[in-house]
């Protein structure tokens, strides 16, 4: 595995460069990213290009024996390009203009600012395409941050129009898809057909789910642009992305498919801070982030590509900027998070940023350096990753095991329609895989239409939308299924199914959804190994549930090898489930003391101390050779064996 960084050449006096680059490289650095924010020193007025800066940054980094990744700098379009286009700018849902002054402040849909994007990819792709310093091109950065994919603009309303048109044809059909004879919402044609914002109450949740699709496939063809481009010119080099932690807006399986290497920006102590854990986990793991968020996302992003390469782009390298609270990471965090990659088969780990820039928005963000040029904490964690890395070898590919299967529409399903508050697709996938986790099992997240060979077991936690060509992969599988909550639960266009949930799984489980319930926090469903909070499923079924509650409503109801879980687990629920279906696949558990994880890969098995005591390694995980670390694990401490 590589190391690499995320560098500013135009952040720094040119006097430095030579400096860093060295720095970097004796690190034990050899890859950077650079240019992805620097449209207007690239081209500060319209057509006058300044490319010799860049050049000499160019044959400086190559000069020190570094492989470059070239970002687009489409996520910051100058001002000159902005004020000779105004509309360009993305409207939020109250139909406010999104200005200057930051980054992102584009409308994915708008037309002209898609040929300006593709002019300035092309003329980067010609200057430098042919490189031999150039590895990889990441395109844009980030899609969607700062709550950028949905754009409710004219731009946006007339091409959300003719996708409409493109998909149901006649409006009579749109109108009997989204039901709107509900309400007298029918469209007498394709022209009368706003964006869903701003409606008196909420808008139709198939309107809403159209948007969704719509907004996700004007991301896809923004980055194909893009990848086409960049192909053309820069024959040979990797086409990659950095997509975020928690984020669903798009879908990532879609833009993967036009990518080599997806890759994610990993912020475990950020992400710790601004998502749904409890007080008790944000203060237990304040400084090392909780388990399994770099994990989800590693299990999650190696599955967004065909060929399954994925890295990390930006690495938290201390504290950062942006969460509610910012703390820095135990000593030791940084050099776990970059093995913790290793272990699920990255190629790279880079970290965001090279220096702390003084200025601007990101000043108080953290680097591997500080802004007077001194090593931080994070520059001698680096060095000791680099060494570990040396020493443990290639890892080879992941094994294959547990196969949870994820879609981005599943979050756009329980986002539109949560039918009770905190119910997310997301969160409740988060919660499988921790689980799972924290039996030492491997986990490697899928699309619904992944093949499912090799697997020893399939969990979906959540799949409100299930199409006929799964329900055939599943039922053809011969391992032990288990399907959550509201899976099945609707059509392709947000309706009951006719015979009533899980719908089409009702060929693999005989069981019909007949009512729902959410609940308010503090109640649930209590049985005698754990029950549902939530929410909470009644089953019509012709036989007993496997596991009911202690008033006898069924938990679990299971017919053969398929297992259906009638709502939120609880957190002791889902780990005997877990258990179990893993015991009927045949696969080993261990219970894991509090904060120890597990990993392997074809030649070795990492363990990783995310907790605040010091934890003794299983016996079961041991082999003789130790590569890195002892059997007892200190805080932040790994140890990784040969198999
Ligand atoms: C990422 C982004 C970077 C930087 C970083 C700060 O979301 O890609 O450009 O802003 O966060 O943590």
């Amino acid at each position: 595995m590589r190391l690499g960084v995320c560098y500013y050449p135009e952040h720094w006096p040119e006097d430095w460069w030579a400096d860093d680059a060295r720095r970097m490289a004796e690190m034990g650095l050899s890859r950077v990213r650079i240019g992805e924010f620097a449209w207007s020193r690239i081209e500060p007025e319209p057509g006058r290009f300044e490319w010799g800066w860049l050049d000499r940054a160019i044959e400086t980094l190559h000069g020190a024996g570094l492989g470059i990744i070239m970002g687009t700098p489409t996520a910051t379009p100058p001002k000159w390009l902005v004020d000779s286009m105004p509309d360009m700018v993305a409207l939020d849902a109250e139909g406010q203009a999104r200005k200057f002054g930051s980054r992102r402040h584009y409308c994915f849909s708008h037309s002209g600012y898609a040929a300006e994007a593709a002019r300035i990819v092309r003329a980067m792709a010609e200057r430098y395409g042919e490189h031999p310093s150039i590895v990889a091109w990441q395109t844009d950065n980030e899609y969607g941050c700062h709550d950028t994919v949905q754009s409710f603009s004219d731009a946006a309303r007339d091409a959300f129009r003719h996708w409409l048109a493109a998909k149901y044809g006649e409006v009579a059909a749109l109108n009997a898809a989204w039901g709107n004879v509900f309400w007298s919402m029918d469209y007498r044609s394709f022209e009368e057909i706003d964006l869903p914002n701003l409606t008196v109450t909420e808008a139709n949740p198939a309107h809403w789910l159209d948007f969704r699709r719509f907004s996700s496939d004007q991301v896809v063809a923004f980055n194909r642009m893009q990848a086409d481009i960049l192909r053309a010119a820069s024959p040979g080099r990797d086409i990659v992305h950095n997509f975020m932690g928690f984020f669903t807006e798009f879908d990532h399986h879609a833009v993967g498919r036009d990518l080599d290497i997806a890759s994610w920006d990993s912020y475990p102590l950020g992400f710790l801070e601004q998502f749904w854990f409890s007080d008790d986990e944000k203060r237990a793991y304040l400084r090392q982030g909780h388990p399994d968020i770099a994990a989800f996302h590693h299990d999650l992003y190696r599955g967004c590509t065909s060929g399954g390469r994925w890295s990390v782009m930006e690495q938290q390298p201390g504290p950062v900027n942006w969460a509610r609270f910012n703390p820095a990471p135990l000593p030791g965090m940084v050099r776990l998070w970059t093995l913790e990659a290793m272990a699920h088969g990255a190629e790279m780990v880079s970290y965001f940023r090279w220096r702390q820039f003084p200025h601007a928005q990101e000043q108080m963000h953290a680097g591997l350096l500080r802004p007077d040029r001194i090593d931080d904490v994070g520059a001698h964690e680096v060095r000791q990753a680099a060494a570990d890395i040396a020493a443990i070898g290639a890892v080879g590919d992941p094994p294959k095991s547990v196969a949870l299967i994820w879609s981005y529409e599943s979050a756009w399903v329980t986002d539109i329609q949560p039918q009770g508050k905190g119910f997310s697709a997301l969160r409740l996938a988060f919660e499988f895989h921790s689980a799972l986790r924290s039996l030492a099992l491997d986990i490697d997240i899928l699309p619904p239409d992944a093949e499912l060979d090799g697997y020893k077991m399939v969990v979906i936690p959540c799949l409100p939308i299930v199409s006929e060509a799964l329900v055939e992969r599943l039922a053809a599988f011969d391992g032990p299924i288990l399907i959550g909550p509201r899976t099945g639960s609707k059509t392709a266009h947000f309706a009951i199914p006719p015979g009533l949930p899980p719908g089409d799984l009702q060929r693999l489980i005989p069981i019909k959804v007949t009512r729902v319930e959410s609940l308010r926090d503090g109640v649930g469903l209590a049985g005698e190994n754990g029950g549902l909070v939530r929410w909470c499923e009644h089953i019509e079924a012709p036989f007993d549930p496997e596991t009911a509650a202690t008033d006898g409503q069924g938990l679990v109801w299971r017919h053969g090898t398929v297992r259906y879980l009638a709502g939120w687990p609880d957190t002791r629920l889902l780990f005997n489930l877990c258990t179990r279906v893993a015991h009927d696949a045949g696969l080993a558990t261990i219970v894991l003391p509090e904060g120890l994880r597990v990993r392997r890969t074809r030649n070795h098995v990492f363990a990783f101390n995310y907790g605040l005591a010091q934890v003794a390694l299983p016996e079961a995980l041991q082999t003789d050779q130790a590569i890195v670390a002892d059997r007892s694990l200190a805080p932040t401490e790994c140890c990784v064996f040969g198999k």
